[in-house]
């Protein structure tokens, strides 16, 4: 056992980064024992220095982490900062300075993800993420490693906790969006501010992170098509309990049936309740991965809070000191297949279209001519009519998302289509 400890600087100490730090006081002996060595918390790097942060030694505390970071005795930096800047600078800062880095920042890695790699890579270093996608749930590093030698096709997964709690309740209410997103922000589910989530920035930055590893290929934030939930009504929810189905906010990304692309994507979608991923309640996450030998395997756990997101960042921890220890790095970034990302039009899945239309003879003739001359096979359609109105619900076959836009701007130009009051992909069949 090497009696020298391993020093860490921790960067922010947050929700997150005072979890951490409190499990590394009160885990020191355990900590010690996995890793072969002991650790030790060197240096807290915060913006407000006055604020009483129990259980860690003010001596400690430092304004200045880039100083903190030079001192030339760190080993390992924590960035629980979060966001671009100075996060992106510090942890370069840290690889300059010989300091591996754990980081749970999913906007910095979903955006420069290469770039910190390339830079890790540089220095003989580790770059470590597990928290940064679905909190406490191990996933980076089985997708990473305990399926390096598969072939993952598909993966489909609850990544934002905040929306799934929402649309949790909508459909277990009866409650509006509005009203839902009310409860989130007075139970501490959602921010203030909660456009991040709600509109899928948060899902897609973890979806890019998950692409890349799924896939070994390069996938940027950029290269994620988008759609929040905020459009979500419980007309919806009505549909899709008709359906058998319950809806989620999924990212879900596609290795193409010829192999030679990837597609990458967040959206509300319909599921049917049979689905491993429909009963994922609360603000609870959940990632359904589809490897060819492994077949289909399910990650479920608590994807945000102080402790379980610490947790994986201890885990991450834990393995980047047993790699210094043995002088070693653990696996970098994988992207040696290079396969490009498919706009959202090359998507093929299923669609429910709900549209207002006027009861008169040749109407319900005119919106299938117009779905067929899309090349979008109709299965159902379900009409209720009321007063010389009526709404129709109808639900397609497989079709490229390309054929679906041509189709409801084609529907919405028509005389008797009064309006397209939802669509909603189906997923999950
Ligand atoms: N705001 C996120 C969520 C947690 O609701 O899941 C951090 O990514």
């Amino acid at each position: 056992m090497r009696t020298r400890p391993l020093k860490v600087a921790l960067l922010g100490c947050g929700v997150v980064g005072s979890e951490v730090a409190r499990i590394m006081t009160t885990h020191a002996d355990d900590l010690t024992a996995r890793i072969g060595a002991p650790v030790e918390l060197a240096g807290v790097a915060v913006r407000r220095p006055s604020k009483v942060r129990e259980g860690i030694d003010p001596a400690l505390i430092t304004t200045d982490a880039t100083a903190l970071l030079k001192r030339g005795d760190i080993d390992v930096a924590i960035e629980v900062i979060g966001g671009i800047e100075p996060a992106r600078t510090l942890i370069t800062t840290a690889f300059e300075n010989g300091i591996s880095v754990v980081s749970a920042n999913k906007a910095l890695l979903a955006q420069d993800g290469a770039a910190l790699h390339a830079a890790a890579e540089t220095h003989g270093l580790d770059l470590y993420y597990e928290a940064a996608v679905a909190g406490a749930i191990p996933l980076v590093r089985p997708m990473r490693e305990s399926l390096a030698g598969d072939k993952i096709n598909r993966v489909m997964g609850i990544v934002n906790g905040t929306t799934n709690f929402i649309l949790d309740k909508m459909d277990s209410t009866g409650a509006g969006y509005q009203e839902a997103l009310d409860e989130a922000t007075a139970l501490g589910y959602a921010e203030a501010d909660p456009t991040a989530d709600v509109e899928g920035y948060d899902a897609a930055a973890k979806a890019a992170i998950l692409a890349g590893i799924a896939f070994h290929t390069r996938v940027r934030l950029d290269d994620v098509y988008r759609e929040g939930m905020t459009e979500v009504s419980a007309a919806d929810f009505a549909s899709a309990k008709r359906m058998g189905c319950t809806i989620k906010l999924l990212a879900i990304l596609e290795r193409a049936a010829d192999g030679e692309s990837v597609t990458a994507r967040v959206h509300p979608a319909m599921i049917p309740l049979t689905h491993p991923l429909a009963s994922v309640r609360e603000a609870y996450n959940a990632v359904f991965v589809e490897a060819e030998a492994a077949g289909r395997l399910m990650f479920y756990g608590p994807g945000a809070g102080g402790a379980p997101t610490a947790s994986a960042v201890l885990g991450d921890l834990v393995a980047i000191c047993r790699n210094k220890l043995a002088e070693a790095t653990g696996p970098g970034e994988s992207a040696y297949t290079q396969l490009p990302v498919s706009p959202m039009g090359d998507v093929v899945t299923r669609y429910h279209i709900s549209l207002d239309v006027a009861d008169k003879p040749g109407v319900l003739a005119q919106v299938a001519t117009t779905f067929a001359e899309h090349g979008v096979s109709i299965d159902t359609v379900r009409q209720q009519g009321k007063d010389g109105e009526a709404s129709l619900v109808v639900v397609t076959h497989r079709a490229p998302d390309a054929a679906l836009s041509g189709t409801v701007e084609a529907l919405r130009k028509l005389d008797t289509v009064r309006g397209v009051a939802s669509i909603m992909r189906v997923e999950g069949e």
